[in-house]
């Protein structure tokens, strides 16, 4: 098999990279940016078309208020320091999540990244922020209800395509590969929907030290595998409708 179009990435450990140096959170949180940050430059040089990172989970704001704050500073430092250099290197930038109840001022960055990157084609970033699979497939549920009670559809029009074009991944394929490090192995709420057939790779180092080699390792073991979406026969990626 080969590359993958798309990966998907739960960036994990860095309060356990940052408690094994005897550094505060924030220090782990600090370097898990500058390892997205090389992902983000290394996957196109890799061949991987579409990266989706988790960078804050809807579960994720039941952590001390100051880690929240932490969390989200560094997104906003983040876009405002690293926009202009995605932006030359092609990277078009794309949000997933629910942005209702975000600052008024990090909305407007989410907004600002997504327009001024919109007709780039090296690589999507897909940044998963406030985001959560269940919540994701609520707030598509309520989309489509809201449709079937204006007559717009039928209950009997709702088929697999319909539902990933009211998700907030409408019209992106899904991943083929869901890497997660820091030796956890679940998906913790990450594309529900999407991660049907995805392969998964566990790696055992915190995501602080996810390097372009091991992205490279994590490739190669992936072009080892043989996918067949519940099928006999080998085939290739299913997509991700809308
Ligand atoms: C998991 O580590 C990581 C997160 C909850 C956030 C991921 C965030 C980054 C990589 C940096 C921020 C990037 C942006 C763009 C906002 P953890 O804190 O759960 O680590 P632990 O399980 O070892 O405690």
């Amino acid at each position: 098999m080969s590359t993958p179009a798309h990966v998907a990435i739960i960036m994990d450990g860095n309060g356990r990279w940052a408690k094994s140096r005897g550094l505060p959170r924030l220090a782990g949180h600090r370097a898990g940016v500058e390892a997205l940050r090389q992902t983000v430059r290394a996957a196109p040089d890799l061949g991987v078309s579409w990266l989706t990172v988790y960078a804050f989970s809807s579960e994720n704001w039941s952590r001390p208020r100051t880690e929240v704050n932490d969390l989200l500073g560094l997104l906003k430092m983040f876009i405002r320091r690293d926009l202009a250099e995605l932006h030359q290197n092609g990277v078009r930038v794309r949000v997933i999540g629910e942005r209702e109840g975000l600052q008024a001022d990090l909305r407007a960055l989410l907004v600002e990244a997504e327009t001024l990157t919109a007709g780039n084609t090296s690589l999507t970033l897909v940044v998963a922020f406030n985001y959560g699979g269940r919540d994701e497939i609520v707030r598509a549920m309520r989309k489509l209800a809201g449709k079937v009670k204006t007559g717009e559809i039928g209950a009997e029009d709702i088929t697999h395509d319909l539902v990933a074009g009211a998700l907030d991944t409408a019209g992106m394929p899904d991943p083929d590969l869901v890497i997660r490090t820091s030796g956890e192995m679940r998906l913790s709420n990450f594309l529900l929907w999407q991660a049907a057939y995805s392969e998964l790779a566990f790696l055992p180092c915190y995501w602080p030290d996810f390097t372009r080699e091991q992205f490279a390792e994590a490739l190669r073991d992936y072009a080892g595998r043989e996918r067949r979406f519940g099928g006999l026969m080998p085939r290739r990626a299913l997509s991700g409708g809308a």
